[in-house]
């Protein structure tokens, strides 16, 4: 989502920063605050799209969001974007309850904030897939998701960004909720992949807000235009695998 955002910035005229631990200039580590004072030096907004989902997720995550905010009022930054996802609240994983722990150190923290929830992107669906297919086998959990164009909600960041912190936040979601599976037939269907695919239950109550619907939301504020199938066939925004 970062490298989407940073280029719809440029496209409107802005100078934007790329900070990460193998940025080009500015190279700053979350887990250890290194680099962050230079980096942020002169910065009005900060857009937080890191992400971790290892098992150091807490040290990028939580210590890192401290950090990275301490950071932003020492530099007088104006305006702080969180971004994740759309249902943490609603699913008993480590790294969704990371993810509303972050939300909640942003809400209490010194930068005027706005947070913006997502649906999974299609470039992640398409990634998983495609790393989940092993000796000829896909298995896919059972789940119903909304994903989305991570073109399409850069699009929303950039907007945010630019205006005043709403204090808020806005949710993004994809144009329709479907079964994975059924996005996995759609991406083997397209791509090539000949894995054959089943279905898995997760287990516990993590599994069942997943089979609910717990990723989704019916009304979000910005609903994206593109389907995953449009996604994957048209020729442009992505890597197919
Ligand atoms: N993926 C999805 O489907 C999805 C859906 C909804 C919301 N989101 C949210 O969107 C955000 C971005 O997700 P993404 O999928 O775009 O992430 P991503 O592709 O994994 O990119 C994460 C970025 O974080 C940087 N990073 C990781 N550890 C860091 C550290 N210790 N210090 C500084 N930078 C670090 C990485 O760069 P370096 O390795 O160079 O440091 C990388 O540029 C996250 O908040 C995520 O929760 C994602």
């Amino acid at each position: 989502l970062g490298r989407s955002v940073v280029d719809e910035l440029g496209r409107r005229g802005h100078e934007a920063r790329v900070l990460a631990r193998h940025a080009p200039q500015f190279r700053i580590d979350l887990s250890t605050g290194a680099g962050l004072k230079v980096a942020l030096d002169g910065c009005e907004v900060v857009i937080d799209a890191s992400n971790d989902a290892s098992q150091a997720a807490g040290q990028t995550l939580i210590v890192g969001t401290e950090r990275l905010l301490a950071a932003e009022a020492a530099a007088g930054v104006r305006h702080h974007v969180c971004i994740s996802v759309v249902g943490c609240e609603r699913i008993a994983l480590r790294y969704f309850r990371l993810k509303l722990a972050q939300e909640r150190l942003v809400e209490a923290g010194p930068t005027p904030w706005s947070i913006v929830r997502s649906t999974q992107f299609h470039e992640f669906v398409s990634a998983g897939l495609s790393s989940a297919t092993r000796w000829g086998l896909l298995p896919v959990p059972r789940a119903t998701v909304q994903s989305v164009a991570v073109s399409e909600v850069a699009r929303v960041v950039a907007s945010i960004a630019e205006a005043a912190p709403l204090h808020r936040c806005v949710l993004i979601a994809g144009p329709e909720q479907t079964e994975l599976i059924d996005l996995a037939r759609t991406w083997k269907a397209s791509t090539g992949h000949h894995a054959f695919m089943f279905p898995i239950s997760l287990p516990g109550s993590a599994g069942r807000a997943l089979r609910a619907g717990a990723l989704t939301v019916e009304a979000p504020d910005v609903v994206g235009s593109k389907s995953f199938h449009t996604w994957l066939t048209s020729e442009t925004d992505h890597d197919h695998t």
